[in-house]
């Protein structure tokens, strides 16, 4: 039976989304119809919890009928760069309609490719009105999420957006904030982010989040962190925050501070570029001067000493952690204190040799917080792990290593520009440019965070990690 007499005259049909949000699901069921023949009047496109079920009424068999498939030569969906792009955006809307209007643009298209050019066209205006409606929702949710302190180490912020925009924003923050332990609530459901993995959980209330002032020290070091003088414009940057709001904000107070900082961290950046024509060291010898000396970022000021790697100079694997610790800093050597006794717990289970590797960070200094006589691990922020990124690039050029295992999301951030998922990261190798094998797993400490089930669950994927890299580093025979 072909595609077409499948389609039985006059049918409908019913696609139950599986999320509100589920663009890719739309377009793969919007493409097929498309090819199927079918005309937008016969679907009814139905999201979770929604009444838009136009055909409920005819019967649960009837909702469900199933749908057809294209033939396998049919003629492929034409659609414009400029539909996909608003379309992504659209499909987030709460409008019910959205996902009909979308299928009936793309079923125009098909006649007429110029179709989105017609600025009059309702269908265009709709779905455009639609986009920029969405995305002034994630603006306001890029600029007005609060967070709050619940415990020493877990932030949560409450925020209510008109549209299904939570999961396609969680990547921003978990780049904004990507060493904190936080959670955005919402009642159109939650993201949740521990440094490692981001976990979805569904709607919750307001009194599920924590009232008071927001976290006025971490917002502030954020908007300072945010406020680059050589990316925006101070203009640009105060237009973000109107200012009506600025008296209800930590951060407006820095303003003035930042405007003059400016010049400075543009002084920085000179520094920096002037590191750069000197060339990098060759010798960890030399990285090891270097790095000693470094002040190219506030965390050079803290602590006893940077730490330098140690290893054979010409170790196949480099095995990379965050920064120093407290003990780390105190004995000067990598991994020496309970993170690094986990490790090397698990390296000799593994039967991957420590000794044989070379280990390093990829920021040299310990950043802290002094608490009465305790010194708290602070993380490092992503421009101080870019910036301390040179000295991790000198140590891989000299050492050479045929794998690179990264520790964290701070040393994945240092061979991958930014931050990733670890749980999306790992599992597999990422080739880096000299052509070495990049492997991404969990920071020991994280583990050491966990405990019950969860830690049971991190431990096992961390063993598999390793136990990925050391059957890799037995295929390469080295
Ligand atoms: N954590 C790290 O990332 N590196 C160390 O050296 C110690 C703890």
């Amino acid at each position: 039976m072909t595609a077409m007499q499948n389609v039985s005259l006059g049918a409908h049909y019913a696609v139950h989304l599986p999320a509100p949000d589920d663009f890719a699901f739309w377009r793969e069921r919007a493409r097929a119809l498309i090819q199927c023949d079918i005309p937008p009047d016969r679907i009814s496109w139905v999201e979770p919890g929604s009444t838009g079920d136009l055909f409920a009424a005819e019967g649960p068999a009837r909702r469900e009928k199933r749908l057809p498939t294209p033939e396998p030569d049919a003629q492929p969906v034409r659609a414009s760069k400029r539909f996909m792009k608003l379309a992504r955006n659209a499909a987030l809307h709460s409008d019910q309609q959205r996902f009909g209007l979308l299928y009936r643009m793309l079923w125009r298209l098909q006649s007429n490719p110029r179709a989105m050019e017609d600025k009059a066209d309702p269908d265009v205006r709709q779905i455009e009105e639609l986009d920029k409606s969405v995305r002034r929702d994630s603006h306001k949710m890029h600029a007005f999420v609060r967070f709050r302190a619940v415990d020493e180490d877990h932030y949560v912020a409450w925020f209510e957006p008109d549209h299904h925009i939570v999961r396609a924003n969680a990547s921003f923050f978990m780049r904004r904030f990507a060493n904190m332990n936080w959670s955005i609530l919402t009642p159109r459901g939650c993201i949740h982010w521990d440094g490692e993995t981001m976990r979805e959980s569904g709607p919750a209330r307001r009194e599920d989040a924590p009232q008071g002032d927001p976290v006025e020290d971490l917002w502030k070091s954020y908007y300072a962190s945010i406020f680059n003088p050589a990316r925006l414009k101070v203009g640009a940057m105060l237009s973000e925050m109107p200012k009506k709001y600025w008296k209800n904000m930590p951060e407006a107070e820095l303003i003035p501070d930042l405007i003059a900082g400016a010049q400075a961290r543009e002084a920085g950046m000179v520094a920096a570029g002037e590191r750069e024509e000197r060339g990098r060291p060759d010798t960890l010898e030399a990285v090891a001067r270097g790095i000693a000396g470094c002040r190219d970022c506030p965390i050079a000021e803290c602590g006893t000493r940077a730490v330098m790697g140690e290893g054979p100079p010409n170790a196949p694997l480099m095995i990379v952690g965050e920064q120093p610790g407290d003990q780390e800093d105190i004995g000067g050597r990598p991994f020496i204190g309970p993170a690094g006794q986990l490790l090397d717990d698990y390296l000799n289970s593994t039967g991957i040799d420590r000794a044989a590797a070379y280990v390093t960070n990829a920021v040299k200094h310990f950043k802290f917080a002094q608490r009465g006589k305790r010194r708290i691990h602070q993380s490092p922020q992503a421009k101080e792990i870019d910036t301390c990124r040179w000295w991790l690039e000198a140590e891989r050029e000299i050492v050479k290593p045929r794998l690179v295992l990264a520790l964290g999301a701070s040393a994945a951030r240092s061979f991958l520009g930014k931050t990733v998922s670890i749980s999306k990261a790992r599992g597999a190798s990422i080739a880096l440019e000299d052509g070495a094998e990049l492997w991404v797993t969990a920071h020991p400490s994280y583990l050491l965070r966990l405990d019950g089930e969860a830690r049971e669950k991190q431990s096992a994927l961390f063993a598999n990690d390793l136990a990925a890299v050391r059957e890799r580093l037995v295929e390469l025979g080295v």
